[in-house]
């Protein structure tokens, strides 16, 4: 596994914006996977504003979000589709035909996962696979278990992910839906590159299981030890429990 340190988060977030353009530059189609949550919104904001100033092209890009809360429309305030497009979608080129998004309103949550399994294989399969990471080492919603799902499934949510998901929902997290649909191991590992970005002191002790911990469904993440192409950007708070 490949880790890149950064003495912040700005800079993470620039370096990790110009390496997307490049990756755009290279291949105008890139099927990229995207996360929510509060990590990524500095390098949303750095990819909105390296667009308002021509320097990457969103138009022929294809996007998967990595999951979305299940009982709440597209519409409310607090969907993950919401999110996107006020840190994001709003902000880029993309064309609004190629953002996929896990339909939380769907009538049958089993089709709506399977539907979205194929779509993701109909574009070939994900490029680039964005991720942040949950302190209790989750990735997507695959929470910690005994076992974990491979594609894409119906999934109940943690307390301590409500718990950290309640900004979203006016900060109280009884209203934060109890459940979700969610990408599976399988789908994140079957990407061709994935770059998994952790800031904050909190997330030290999950990123130094990552990286020297045994391979668990207890720490999701520590599946990615397994990957061929990953690479962990992360700033000096979130890297300082990694051994020297
Ligand atoms: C959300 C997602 C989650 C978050 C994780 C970290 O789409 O995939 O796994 O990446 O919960 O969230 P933040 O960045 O808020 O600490």
């Amino acid at each position: 596994m490949k880790v890149s340190l950064f003495k912040d988060e700005r800079t993470l977030a620039r370096t990790l914006a110009g390496q997307i353009a490049q990756a755009l530059a290279e291949k105008p189609d890139l099927v990229l996977g995207l996360p929510t949550g509060r990590t990524p919104i500095r390098l949303y904001h750095e990819l909105g504003s390296m667009h308002a100033k021509g320097q990457i092209d969103f138009a022929r890009a294809t996007t998967f979000n990595l999951d979305e809360f299940l009982g709440i429309p597209s519409s409310h305030p607090g969907s993950y589709r919401s999110f996107m497009q006020q840190h994001l979608f709003s902000r880029v080129n993309l064309s609004p035909q190629r953002i996929n998004i896990p339909n939380g309103t769907a009538s049958d949550p089993a089709a709506e996962c399977a539907r979205y399994e194929r779509a993701i294989a109909d574009a070939g399969g994900i490029d680039l696979q964005l991720l942040g990471i949950g302190t209790n080492g989750h990735i997507g919603f695959n929470e910690p278990a005994r076992e974990l799902a491979g594609t894409t499934h119906r999934v109940a949510l943690k307390a301590s992910t409500r718990h950290s998901n309640a900004a979203l929902f006016g900060g109280d997290e009884r209203q934060v839906p109890e459940e979700a649909l969610s990408m599976g191991m399988a789908t994140i590992m079957h990407a061709r590159r994935i770059v998994l970005i952790a800031t904050g002191k909190s997330k030290a002790r999950c990123i130094q299981r990552l990286v020297h911990g045994p391979i668990t469904p207890k720490l999701p993440a520590s599946f990615l030890q397994m990957h061929r192409r990953v690479e962990l950007m992360l700033d000096e708070t979130a890297a300082s429990a990694l051994d020297a």
